[in-house]
């Protein structure tokens, strides 16, 4: 069992989830109630089924899954089923599934009776590698991603790598974006590591090693002033094409999927504006198309992107914040970068996959 210290929790890798009966036991809450989504209700609730036999007191909560469903009008349901569980201040919340259940029932946990609280147990990679840990929670609002959030820090994660082996290699290729993204911008070591890795042979030590720098960015700046903002290498142009894509696509992109496309066009930035080497950009490049399917980016009309990204939460007033490479391993944060640019790294993209 492997523990990461975390910004006044632990991150605890247990297959066994032996450690979250401990806890339980010493924490004795006054009531557990487990949020699923209908998949890890089917393939994932059963492992903790022997952390419930000494439990007196819990009730599941389920919600539909997927992005769509995170969002103001499924929260209430969970506030409200929290209610009528009667669920109180001494009460917790385990949030067991991918992003959008721990981002939702994170955010349901910190704002229910003025903040109940909560575990995360992440199912998916995304989750285990990214949205676990850092205390974000949140919701959408409309097309506009994570709009309304809280940062409010779990009692503990736990993560069961084991969980991985339900998850579609669709999700799990979706995940790998953010691993891949942790080496692009703070460990070469590991981008080298996993850029020709198949994600099914994903190891334990891969997962860990990516958790292991989330939580060292997050902690020097849980709040996102400064350093954290690195973590958002690609989702600045990402969170806007995975907002219109949601909007607009029969089959809309997963998460990893759009940033990765956001990283491609956000690398072309870097090598204009923080001097990323053209080799260093064409690895990038090659190491993406690897693994996700190009994106026909089918707007014609930049401005309703332009709105999109202008409501990201990094921006001050009219500028749009970027984090950028200056290499492989390396990231800056703050760099402002003019519409123009930024069309012309779209342009790039869609140069780039129509050869
Ligand atoms: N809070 C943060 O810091 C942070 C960071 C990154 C991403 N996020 C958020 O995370 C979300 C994406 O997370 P995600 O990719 O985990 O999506 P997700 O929660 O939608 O899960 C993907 C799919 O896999 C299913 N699933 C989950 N675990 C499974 C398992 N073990 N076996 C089989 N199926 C399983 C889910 O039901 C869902 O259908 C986005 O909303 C994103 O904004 C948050
Ligand atoms: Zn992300």
């Amino acid at each position: 069992m492997q523990v990461i210290n975390s910004l006044g929790y632990q991150v605890i890798f247990d297959d066994s989830l032996v450690s979250l009966k401990t806890f339980l036991a010493e924490r004795q809450y006054s009531k557990v109630l487990v949020l699923v989504d209908r998949n890890t209700n089917d393939h994932c609730l059963g492992a903790l089924q022997v952390v419930f036999n000494d439990l007196e007191d819990y009730d599941i909560i389920e919600v539909d899954p997927g992005e769509e469903n995170k969002n103001i009008d499924f929260c209430i349901g969970v506030w409200k089923t929290m209610l009528d569980f009667g669920a109180d201040r001494k009460s917790l919340m385990i949030n067991l599934g991918g992003g959008v259940v721990t981002d939702m029932g994170g955010f349901a946990a910190a704002t229910f009776k003025r903040g109940v609280d909560f575990v995360q147990i992440p199912t998916t990679l995304l989750s285990q590698v990214d949205a676990s840990v850092g205390g974000k929670t949140g919701i959408d609002l409309d097309n506009v991603k994570n709009i309304i959030g809280t940062f409010t820090q779990p009692q503990a994660v736990f993560i069961n790598t084991q969980f991985l082996k339900t998850l579609d290699d669709r999700q799990l290729t979706s995940g790998f974006a953010e691993v891949i993204k942790h080496g692009l911008i703070y460990d070469r070591d590991l981008y080298n590591n996993v850029k020709e890795l198949k994600v099914r042979d994903i190891a334990a030590d891969i997962i860990f090693r990516s958790v292991e720098i989330k939580n060292e960015v997050v902690s020097q700046d849980p709040t996102e002033k400064g350093l954290r903002k690195i973590l958002n290498f690609g989702h600045t142009i990402g969170h806007a094409i995975e907002g219109y894509s949601l909007f607009n696509d029969n089959n809309p992109l997963l998460h990893g999927e759009a940033i990765a496309v956001g990283m491609i066009c956000e690398g072309y930035l870097s090598h204009k504006l923080t001097g990323l080497p053209e080799e260093e950009l064409n690895d990038l490049i090659a190491t993406f198309r690897a693994y996700f399917p190009d994106y026909r980016i089918a707007i014609e009309n930049y401005d309703d992107f332009f709105t999109l990204m202008k409501n990201d939460k990094k921006n001050v007033g009219d500028k749009i914040g970027f984090a950028l490479l200056s290499s492989i391993g390396k990231c800056e944060y703050d760099q402002y970068v003019g519409e123009e640019l930024i069309i012309e790294s779209l342009d790039f993209y869609r140069e780039l996959i129509s050869r």
